[in-house]
């Protein structure tokens, strides 16, 4: 059939109806960000709550929707399984009422296709194009895997998502269910850089060579380091989240991949999330490509592109190197993402560099981010043989081939100054040579 505009009519219905259709055990599944569906699973929720409905789970990472099966309660009816966690899931989580997927986010991909079936997709899509294509807008991620191993697919059409050119997209033949459902896409609160996060910001950026390729990651420190990159030149971008700083650093010049050795004067990304700036610069944009996280975040494929720079954040990092980006203890705070995709990624790129960088301290000056040993229950993120730089306000630590006195020498020399003496103490008691 040619005829889209009536195949997508046939298939046009409401979230309610869709909703009656799921049935106790069934698995769900949804990608990152702003192409969570967030009408169906409303509604989804709805006929849970009213029926004896129960054992759905819904897989799904970085949740930007107030999804109603995240709140207590839900346990046992509704559970969500996290990839990557932010609000509503971290709550969850660390409630007790909804559970973790552990995994490098190169490999949820492959997780997918060799461990799961799923009942349904669920995904939030630009309106159909005249070819009856819809685009999957913001995110690439492992939507393809999970559409390969979904036995339908449940869109969502919302005209605010953006159409990129370069991504997934799903013919109107293929979806089950047409649910129309406009709305503003979801979006970050902007991030106040506060003095110290400047100071990170303007080390790092003195590292950044012009014609760099660049990776930020997630959280105020990566955006402080966009914001000291806009008086460089040539500057490439291979990301694995594309954030308001790289459309400010596309906009000023200061990137333009001229000097990629792959896919030359093309940004590549594999979601994006935060502004309506980022969705306003993917639509129809030819030189915004947002491909599979599997290749995306592949460091065979990132150290394809010389000077590599990652910078990603953490949580707290023991005089071993070894990084917590994930829990504060045992408290879970997000997910691995793909922070050890890009040091790999970055470390073996011809002059490619690793940043962890994170202001010295927390909560107010009490607690040193740097620690003799990890906080009981601290997730490992980065391990102590992949680290490379580790950066605070206070300056630069080089771990990677050094030992673990010259780790724990230079670790102490960027603890805040309270500190010192303490993890000085800690370490010579423990035997490190510092
Ligand atoms: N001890 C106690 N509390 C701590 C702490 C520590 N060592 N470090 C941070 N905190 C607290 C902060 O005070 C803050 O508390 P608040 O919410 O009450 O203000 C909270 O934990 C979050 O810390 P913050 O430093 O503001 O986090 P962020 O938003 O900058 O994000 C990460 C940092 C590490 C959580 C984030 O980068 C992440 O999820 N990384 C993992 C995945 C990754 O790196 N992917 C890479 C590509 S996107």
């Amino acid at each position: 059939m040619s005829d889209y505009k009536a195949l997508y009519e046939s298939k046009r219905t409401s979230a309610e109806e869709v909703a009656k259709q799921i049935q106790s055990g069934w698995l769900l599944g949804m990608d990152a960000g702003p192409t969570q569906a967030d009408a169906l699973m409303a509604a989804i929720s709805e006929k849970i709550a009213q029926t004896d409905t129960k054992d759905v789970k819904v897989q799904l990472m970085l949740d930007t929707y107030a999804h109603p099966f995240l709140e207590e309660g839900w346990k046992g009816k509704m559970t969500g399984m996290s990839w990557f966690s932010s609000n509503g899931l971290r709550k969850a989580v660390n409630g007790g009422w909804a559970d973790v997927l552990p995994a490098y986010y190169r490999d949820i991909p492959g997780h997918i296709l060799r461990e799961y079936e799923y009942d349904a997709y669920c995904v939030s899509v630009s309106p159909m194009d005249s070819h009856g294509y819809f685009s999957l807008a913001t995110s690439a991620s492992y939507s393809e895997a999970m559409m390969q191993k979904s036995k339908r697919i449940f869109v969502e059409v919302n005209k605010h998502q953006p159409r990129a050119l370069c991504a997934p997209q799903i013919h109107v033949s293929e979806v089950a269910a047409i649910v129309e459902n406009d709305h503003l896409l979801p979006t970050l609160a902007e991030t106040v850089l506060d003095e110290k996060s400047i100071a990170i910001g303007n080390l790092i950026a003195e590292q950044i060579p012009d014609g760099a390729c660049i990776q930020l990651g997630i959280g105020a420190i990566p955006d402080a380091v966009g914001a000291a990159l806009k008086v460089k030149h040539d500057l490439g971008i291979h990301t694995e989240m594309f954030t308001s700083s790289m459309v400010d650093l596309i906009e000023c010049g200061a990137v333009n991949n001229s000097k990629k050795q792959t896919h030359r004067g093309k940004t590549v990304t594999t979601f994006a999330y935060g502004s309506q700036k980022i969705y306003d610069f993917i639509n129809d944009n030819p030189a915004i490509e947002i491909l599979p996280v599997d290749y995306v975040n592949d460091p065979n494929v990132i150290c394809l592109n010389d000077n590599v720079i990652s910078i990603n954040a953490a949580l707290e990092v023991d005089l071993f190197g070894q990084v917590c980006a994930e829990s504060v203890g045992t408290k879970h705070m997000s997910g691995s993402g793909g922070q050890v995709d890009y040091v790999r990624g970055a470390c073996q790129s011809k002059g490619g560099k690793s940043f962890i960088a994170f202001t010295s301290t927390a909560k107010d000056d009490t607690i040193s981010k740097i620690k003799n040993i990890l906080t009981p229950g601290a997730i490992v993120t980065t391990s102590k043989n992949d680290v490379d730089y580790i950066v605070t306000e206070y300056g630069i630590a080089h771990l990677r081939g050094r030992s673990l006195a010259e780790r724990a020498k230079q670790l102490i020399a960027i603890a805040h100054p309270n500190f010192r003496d303490e993890l000085t103490f800690d370490a010579r008691k423990r035997g490190i040579m510092v």
